[in-house]
């Protein structure tokens, strides 16, 4: 029997989306408010699920202190209060869009989760734009 356990968390960033290879008309054009050369922030949300089965000794799914702990190491302490394009190395190169972050979140996560779970990422950038991965 699979099940679901999920964590929530939080953090608040600055980020502007751009794409250096566009005039500023162009990024303007595009990204609106987000291309603002002064960077804005967002509260972002974050809710990370795990999948699998229960464990019959602990009758947990995973326990969630690890997961906590992990998201606080891999997402909350690397993202929280910083200047995504500047100051997160994978974003240096890469537009931190919701849908970038996310991925990204999935990626820093999956290596410090046993295979045997699932792992599926929800960022919300705002209470009404949210994305996930995997789709
Ligand atoms: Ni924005």
């Amino acid at each position: 029997m699979r099940i679901a356990v999920f964590r929530k968390a939080h953090f608040n960033a600055a980020h502007r989306l751009h794409n250096p290879k566009w005039s500023e008309e162009k990024n303007k054009a595009v990204f609106g408010l987000c291309s603002n050369p002064h960077y804005h922030g967002h509260n972002y949300e974050l809710e990370v699920k795990v999948t699998g089965e229960i464990d019959p000794e602990t009758g947990f799914l995973i326990n969630l202190d690890i997961l906590k702990k992990l998201i606080k190491e891999h997402v909350e302490d690397r993202y929280d209060h910083k200047n995504l394009n500047i100051e997160v190395e994978e974003f240096k190169t890469l537009n931190p869009t919701a849908e970038n972050i996310c991925y990204m979140i999935w990626q820093n996560l999956r290596p410090h989760l046993n295979e045997k779970y699932g792992l599926a990422v929800r960022l919300y950038e705002t209470p009404r734009n949210f994305v996930e991965y995997p789709a």
